[in-house]
């Protein structure tokens, strides 16, 4: 009999449109797999398989000792802000005062952040496809509706001006956008930008958040965001970044962004009741990071270069996989178009890029995450983010999957 006490708990509405990471979900299951015994090669994770840089590791146990360890103001310390000012003229020749700078447990909560300040319900907000995965869950959460924007390998998964400006309505709060992208690695350049902030600039009730998290992380050309490459949507455009993946901070939890003063503030009211302020110690961590030798990013880059190559060559070998070349991030995305239809040995259906990538996991122990949570299908998302021998051994049981298939 059930206790009269036990009170059932039912999740909010707002929560009930919102389902929980599927990244996250896919890493968890592949650790699951690992601890259970299994021979698994986990590859759907986001975040560098390098160590942080001695140095920063250094700075923080320094901070540690000089008793770091209180409480900051909401939005960063001074110091720490200071730096990201430096950075953002040094690397984007966008001049932002401390006032204008925010920092927060991660890119994620900066991005949560800032919906959380300026979402009224039914509020829009346009996000390109395929997607980070969070930000059409984050819109719900907070209240607004996301308005996705298919792309096409064709435009090489940029989004089209003209398409931006269909989807743009009266309700439109914000234009997400994601160069180096998560998980297509497009990058946008200047003409790209420009075209956008074009229409932007026609419809002055848009916000535009540029999440640059991977800026470090891209091959050729320069890197290119829009509050630089056009200055009059400074006003109304939020440039997001962050220490987790350019250093290899993911656990250290700190992003920041540099805005418009208001959304600022409103940004640290949310922060001052939810997550008061990000650790203290990585605080002092990401200043170090920040001002320290670049040149440790460089050597990561061809590694990462040297990875991604060898990856598209090896999944375009595999049968019913096609991939193009992508410009940045750490993430390849290939199509299984090919593969969608056929039948494993033990006669599974594979219908749709869930089932190649479930089945893949259970033949091969490879995991890796499906299209369909970026909002693209049938497509695959590889993080190349592990040795050149894991790469290797990975891609030759993708190839045997492939190839089992009839
Ligand atoms: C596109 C994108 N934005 C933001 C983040 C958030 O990173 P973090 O919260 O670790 O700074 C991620 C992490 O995967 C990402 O892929």
């Amino acid at each position: 009999m059930k206790n009269a006490n036990m009170m059932e708990f039912t999740q909010s509405s707002r929560l009930a449109g919102v389902a929980p990471s599927p990244t996250v979900a896919a890493s968890q299951k592949a650790r699951d797999m690992k601890a259970a015994g299994r021979d698994i090669i986990a590859l759907c994770a986001g975040e560098p398989d390098f160590d942080t840089p001695e140095a920063v590791k250094a700075a923080a146990i320094e901070a540690i000792r000089r008793g770091e360890t209180k409480y900051t103001s909401v939005d960063g310390i001074p110091e720490l802000k200071r730096a990201i000012a430096n950075k953002f003229w040094r690397d984007n020749g966008i001049d932002y005062q401390l006032d204008e700078i925010t920092v927060a447990p991660g890119g994620k909560a900066v991005i949560a952040s800032a919906l959380a300040a300026s979402l009224n319900p039914g509020d829009e907000v346009v996000v390109p496809a395929p997607y980070w995965t969070s930000y059409p869950d984050m819109v719900r959460l907070f209240g607004g509706a996301p308005r996705i924007v298919e792309t096409t390998p064709s435009s090489g998964f940029r989004l089209d001006a003209n398409d931006l400006a269909a989807a743009i309505s009266p309700r439109t709060k914000w234009l997400i956008l994601n160069s180096p992208s998560n998980p297509t690695g497009a990058v946008y350049d200047r003409t790209d930008l420009q075209a956008l902030a074009d229409v932007l600039l026609a419809h002055p009730h848009v916000l535009a958040l540029s999440d640059d998290i991977y800026e470090k992380i891209h091959y050729d050309g320069a890197f290119a965001t829009l509050a630089a490459v056009e200055p009059r949507l400074k006003a109304r455009t939020l440039t997001v970044n962050g220490s987790s993946k350019a250093f290899a901070m993911t656990g250290w939890r700190i992003g920041y962004a540099g805005g418009p003063r208001r959304l600022i503030q409103a940004m640290a009211k949310v922060a001052s009741q939810t997550t008061s302020n990000p650790c203290s110690i990585s605080q002092w961590a990401a200043l170090a990071a920040l001002e320290g030798d670049q040149s440790i990013l460089r050597d990561r880059l061809l590694a990462y270069r040297r990875r991604r190559d060898f990856v598209v060559r090896e999944l375009n070998a595999a049968q019913g996989v096609s991939c193009p070349t992508p410009a940045g991030a750490f993430y390849v995305f290939a199509s299984c178009a090919g593969a969608i239809g056929k039948k494993t040995p033990d006669g599974r259906r594979l219908g749709t890029d869930m089932e190649f990538v479930d089945a893949l996991l259970e033949a091969e122990g490879v995991a890796l995450v499906a299209g369909a949570a970026f909002g693209a299908s049938p497509y695959l998302r590889l993080s190349y983010v592990a040795s050149d021998e894991t790469l290797r051994d990975a891609c030759a049981r993708i190839k045997r999957f492939c190839a089992s298939l009839a």
